[in-house]
């Protein structure tokens, strides 16, 4: 709760006055379409700004409107966010793009309530779109505002707990402005990625520095609290590029997993790292297709991070003549390098077909 001499109506003021002045003229920020600000803040998910910004223009030239992204092929979709990660905000975001135009009549959901039942929307984003498009009073509580308000109250309780949300939220929801939510929310994130930086903040010229806990206290570095820590598995992918002529084999990768959708190349997974053809002399498919062609390696081990995996990929490439028959499983299939273009694929593995210099 806030105490009771703390001006939420002199607080409001000042923010809005530094964001006013500082603000970045993003483009999401220039429309209260709410398919545009819904796509800005999928794409903003674990995704920084100057990243992010080439992708959501490019998806707002492609599809235009929820109708458009609704009528695209998955396939089309997820070659188009190729690159960002995290490809199952790709793939929930075409779900409800189908969901808004079929059960919706393409019009979104005007609530944070209402928006947050939609597959892909966290608390976090449905009150950002309730507040960007539709002027709802409601805070929008991203990392970036778990950080200004931790430090600014002096909040040590854990921001990824139950608790802490609720402890949070009930702060939150006392400081938004009525008037102007939109801009508060705004403003509040901006504040966050601009001024009230993780690590050491510039308190200096800080316009909260007379009422800051962490400013008062040194305890910038201290907060916001997130108890949980990570751990990282490590993990080795074995890649086998199969080239005939001018086709390389590849599979969609199917079932519950992050690149569902996506298309690689043959692969096995290794409990460590494995450094020579011999490694894979008791895998049969493997050893079949050794004697069938010429093996090259691609002797670099590309070291890919994920959130909670560290992936150790090294990649074979097998050059099979033209003449030769061999038994591939079955999901995999030779592409032309046309359609390789066209296929979504993991950035790792787009990356080596363009260092090895086929596409
Ligand atoms: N990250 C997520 N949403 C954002 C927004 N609206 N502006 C800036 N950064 C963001």
């Amino acid at each position: 709760m806030l105490e009771d001499h703390f001006q939420v109506i002199d607080f409001n003021k000042k923010l809005k006055f530094w964001y006013l002045q500082n603000h970045r003229p993003l483009l999401w920020r220039q429309t209260s379409d709410p398919y545009k600000i819904w796509l800005s803040e999928i794409i903003l998910q674990q995704t920084r700004v100057a990243q992010g910004t080439p992708y959501y223009e490019k998806f707002v030239l492609d599809y235009p409107t929820v109708f458009d992204l609704a009528a695209a092929d998955e396939k089309d979709v997820l070659r188009l966010w190729q690159g960002l990660g995290y490809y199952s905000r790709a793939r929930n975001m075409h779900f409800t793009a189908r969901q808004i135009v079929n059960e919706f009549n393409g019009e979104f959901p005007a609530s944070a309530v209402q928006l947050a039942k939609l597959k892909g929307l966290g608390n976090y984003t449905a009150a950002a779109i309730a507040s960007f498009a539709f002027g709802e009073a409601i805070p929008a509580i991203d990392g970036n505002v778990y950080r200004v308000m931790a430090r600014l109250f002096g909040i040590f309780t854990d921001i990824l707990s139950n608790e802490g949300k609720k402890e949070f939220l009930v702060l939150a929801k006392q400081l938004v402005s009525q008037e102007d939510p939109a801009t508060y929310n705004q403003a509040m994130i901006e504040f966050g990625a601009l001024q009230c930086v993780p690590g050491i903040p510039d308190c200096s010229v800080c316009p909260f520095n007379d009422i800051c806990y962490a400013y008062e206290f040194n305890m910038q570095s201290k907060l916001p609290v997130k108890a949980k820590k990570l751990t990282v598995r490590n993990r080795y992918f074995n890649y086998f590029i199969l080239q005939k002529g001018e086709k390389l084999a590849m599979q969609e990768r199917k079932g519950k997993d992050i690149w569902k959708g996506l298309y690689d190349f043959l692969m096995f997974e290794s409990a460590g790292l494995l450094t020579s053809p011999e490694d894979f002399y008791e895998n049969e498919i493997i050893h079949n297709l050794m004697l069938k062609g010429r093996i090259r390696e691609v002797p670099k081990v590309y070291l890919h991070l994920l959130t909670h995996q560290r992936l150790n990929v090294r990649f074979w490439w097998i050059d099979i003549p033209e003449n030769t028959q061999v038994d591939l499983p079955s999901d995999l299939h030779f592409y032309d390098q046309d359609e390789i273009y066209t296929l979504p694929k993991p950035i790792l593995v787009d990356t080596v077909l363009k260092e090895e210099n086929y596409l």
